[in-house]
């Protein structure tokens, strides 16, 4: 079935971006992931191998994945957006909307426990109303996912002060899994459900 996606998004032509990318990039890793990490689109190099997260930013993931005891193949990780935007520029809604089902059938299937999501595109996929200088590292309950928003690690890299958030959020995925794992998130939801936020949503950590 994650074949069948994948053989969708190759023929995708539901948006502008298929005819200036080289190559769509479906997302990749374990079939049957505890985490799956979601960033916004491909660039350069991922449009030029058709794999999501190996130019600069995507090496970086990968340290921070080892930092925690990760590989790569253990966790799934794809995009908001399936094609290159043109010179990287941010994804329009029409194109974020003309993506949207291949990510939500892919999650369907993958079930992960935890979704990270990178940058701000991704936490607003899941939970449109979020900011992300005030989400980042916090575990929220949205639309039927453990979603934990993290900064984009290019975002990290360009500068010191989301690098030092970004490292500190990412070190913490281990103990939001378990968690997660533990069940403590119901209690917490309970609790935290008669004090829901302004924006509706449940703020678990
Ligand atoms: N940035 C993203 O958001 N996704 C990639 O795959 C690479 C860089």
């Amino acid at each position: 079935m994650l074949k069948e996606i994948e053989k969708n998004v190759k023929g995708c032509q539901k948006c502008r971006l298929y005819k200036t990318a080289l190559n769509p990039v479906p997302g990749e890793g374990s079939k049957f992931p505890k985490i799956v990490f979601v960033g916004e689109a491909p660039g350069k190099y991922e449009d030029e191998s058709g794999r999501p997260f190996v130019g600069r930013a995507g090496k970086f993931l990968d340290t921070l994945l080892g930092k925690i005891g990760y590989k790569r193949e253990e966790v799934w990780i794809g995009n908001v957006i399936k094609h290159r935007p043109p010179e990287n520029r941010d994804p329009l809604p029409d194109e974020i909307a003309a993506c949207k089902e291949y990510l939500t059938l892919q999650l369907q299937i993958l079930s992960p426990t935890l979704i990270v999501t990178l940058g701000r595109f991704a936490m607003n996929y899941f939970y449109p109303e979020g900011k992300i200088s005030r989400d980042r590292g916090r575990l929220i309950r949205a639309g039927g996912y453990n979603i934990f928003p993290i900064y984009h690690p290019a975002a990290g890299l360009r500068n010191p002060r989301m690098l030092e958030a970004l490292e500190e959020d990412f070190m913490r995925i281990p103990a939001v899994l378990k968690k997660i794992n533990q069940g403590d998130f119901e209690r917490d939801s309970e609790v935290k459900e008669d004090d829901k936020s302004a924006d509706g949503q449940l703020h678990l950590l």
